[in-house]
């Protein structure tokens, strides 16, 4: 290899040692996450995802879900810059470069996606993010497009211990955060024509929740 390729890969490697952030969770959630995307995703086609943080998620479920393209997305710059510094490493063609994407805003850099996957950003944000993720959804899917939120949820007013806890702690950083209510967060789907269909059980006390836009 001439010294100067060599140089570049070294620099590459590098770069991406110092942008790579890590969430010890994704590593813990991913595998039962993975099981639901595969039950609802659609086998092929273009799948959104909100919020990717890290993006330890993006590569993780890019290189096992084969047939769909996955396009990540984060409001934050440090963010963005740690996706790409996994897609990078990943190197996968069904890996597209992440896009800043604020879920507030009434543009998004995407025209249509056919599912959106969104972990555990709608209660560690004001409520506002919620409105303008399910507003968003309405907006880039076409009918039979699929949203699987992941996270914690009070569901008829009641949650885990633990999760009382986690909402209380939220609530101490910023007033405007806080474990959000299942049947609030359903309405705001209805309201743009997405139907509740279905909530699975997910370790820690989480839950996928999966709607679909109707016809
Ligand atoms: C707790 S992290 C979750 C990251 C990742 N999905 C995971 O499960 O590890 C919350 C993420 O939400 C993003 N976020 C917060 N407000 C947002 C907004 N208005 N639009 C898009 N992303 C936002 C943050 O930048 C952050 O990356």
């Amino acid at each position: 290899m001439p010294k100067s390729d060599a140089l570049v890969l070294f620099y590459s490697a590098a770069r991406n040692v110092v942008m790579k952030q890590y969430a010890p969770a994704t590593n813990r959630n991913r595998e039962p996450i993975l099981a639901v995307l595969k039950q609802w995703l659609p086998p092929q086609g273009l799948v959104l995802e909100i919020a990717s943080g890290t993006g330890e998620h993006a590569a993780f479920f890019a290189a096992n879900l084969a047939g769909r393209e996955w396009q990540p997305s984060d409001a934050e710059p440090s963010a963005l810059a740690s996706i790409a510094a996994w897609r990078d490493e990943a190197g996968l063609a069904n890996l597209r470069p992440p896009v800043c994407l604020d879920v507030r805003d009434d543009m998004w850099p995407v025209d249509r996606v056919d599912a959106m996957f969104c972990a555990n950003m709608i209660h560690i944000s004001p409520w506002e993010c919620t409105l303008g993720l399910m507003t968003g959804a309405g907006r880039v899917f076409g009918p039979g497009g699929v949203l699987v939120l992941y996270g914690p949820f009070k569901v008829g007013g009641k949650t885990a211990p633990s999760n009382l806890s986690f909402d209380a702690d939220l609530k101490a950083r910023n007033p405007a955060w806080g474990v959000r209510d299942l049947e609030a967060v359903g309405a705001c789907a209805q309201a743009v024509g997405l139907d509740h269909v279905d909530a699975i059980p997910m370790p820690a006390n989480n839950l996928c929740v999966v709607w679909r836009k109707r016809a």
